[in-house]
């Protein structure tokens, strides 16, 4: 979808309502030719959104489709500092860009990413209006030594909105992935800009799956589950966005107090790997051994002969070995 711009924005807007639209009358609201609104049609639907056709009524989406809403966000998150983008590069590099003109709390969301990050370097696939993007800033006045659970803690606050929104079952996989029934939902970047001894600042940029079509799904390489498939009602990204919010300013006030270890309860009871046979994977090297579970530094504890290895950072990852 690099081919969305600003008119397939506008025309999605327009489409929301889940009315009729003559092409005649889309055409002048954007501005383009017949064959442009064609073209911008054709592109929507490509990215799954349920656009049909009445001949003599014109284009209509399919129920409609929640678009995201500042306004609502704010009221239903108590929050003043919403910011919803159509279209950014990423909402991490957003915020990122505006640190030392922005307040802890200053949240990013986009409908679509053309530059999406994951971790380790991979893209995160993000087409319009369909999943959630969102970036959330926080200062850290202490510096960079305590955040070594800060993924850990992200995790859990990602869980605890999903669980207001009615989705149970989630699971968390050390250090900062989102997974039910072993396919993954959702992925946290955390992004920092500190110096050893000054406040240290935080992105923490959320990706959740809200609804994925076979053709996105197909760019992705590993199982994944999206959220309209765990639910009986379409999920609306604004009510998820107001949780997330709630979620984080609350953990994260705490965390800056007490650390992970009031949480390490929370983290047992969501860890999907706990007490199973792991690979833990360091570059090039490969460690097996049995996952315990987390300590108060939010290191993963890995059982080796009997004895407890710390691992901690962010090049290591681990994957289960008996399925
Ligand atoms: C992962 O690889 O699992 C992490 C994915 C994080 C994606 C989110 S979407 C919002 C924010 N902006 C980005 O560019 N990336 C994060």
């Amino acid at each position: 979808m690099s081919e969305l711009n600003d008119k397939g924005a506008c025309l999605l807007k327009l489409l929301a309502d889940g009315k009729f639209h003559s092409g005649e009358t889309i055409g002048k609201e954007l501005g383009v030719s017949r064959t442009s609104v064609n073209n911008y049609i054709k592109a929507l639907q490509s990215i799954g959104i349920d656009i049909y056709k009445v001949t003599g009524k014109g284009y209509c989406c399919a129920g409609g489709i929640e678009l995201l809403d500042a306004k609502k966000i704010e009221m239903h998150s108590q929050s003043k500092r919403v910011h919803v983008e159509q279209i950014v590069d990423s909402t991490n590099q957003y915020l990122l860009d505006k640190i030392g003109s922005i307040e802890k709390g200053q949240t990013c969301i986009a409908e679509y990413q053309s530059n999406g990050r994951g971790r380790r370097g991979r893209s995160w696939v993000s087409p319009f209006a369909s999943h959630l993007y969102f970036s959330f800033y926080w200062r850290f006045d202490s510096g960079i030594d305590r955040l070594s659970g800060l993924s850990l803690l992200v995790g859990i606050a990602t869980v605890n909105a999903l669980e207001k929104m009615g989705i149970q079952g989630v699971t968390l996989k050390w250090p900062n992935d989102i997974y039910y029934q072993n396919k993954k939902l959702a992925g946290i970047l955390i992004e920092l800009n500190a110096q050893a001894t000054e406040a240290c600042h935080c992105v923490i940029g959320i990706g959740i799956n809200v609804r994925m079509s076979a053709e996105q799904g197909a760019l992705i390489d590993q199982p994944w589950v999206d959220l309209n498939s765990l639910s009986a009602e379409p999920i609306d990204r604004n009510a998820l966005s107001a949780h997330l919010i709630v979620e984080l300013q609350l953990l994260l006030g705490e965390y800056e107090k007490q650390g992970l270890q009031p949480y390490l309860d929370r983290w047992f009871s969501l860890d999907c790997f706990l007490s199973k046979s792991v690979n833990v994977l360091i570059a090039d090297k490969i460690q097996t051994g049995i996952c315990r579970g987390v300590n108060a530094k939010g290191a993963l504890l890995l059982e080796v002969d009997g004895d407890i290895k710390e691992f901690i950072g962010g090049e290591i990852s681990l994957r289960l070995l008996d399925k």
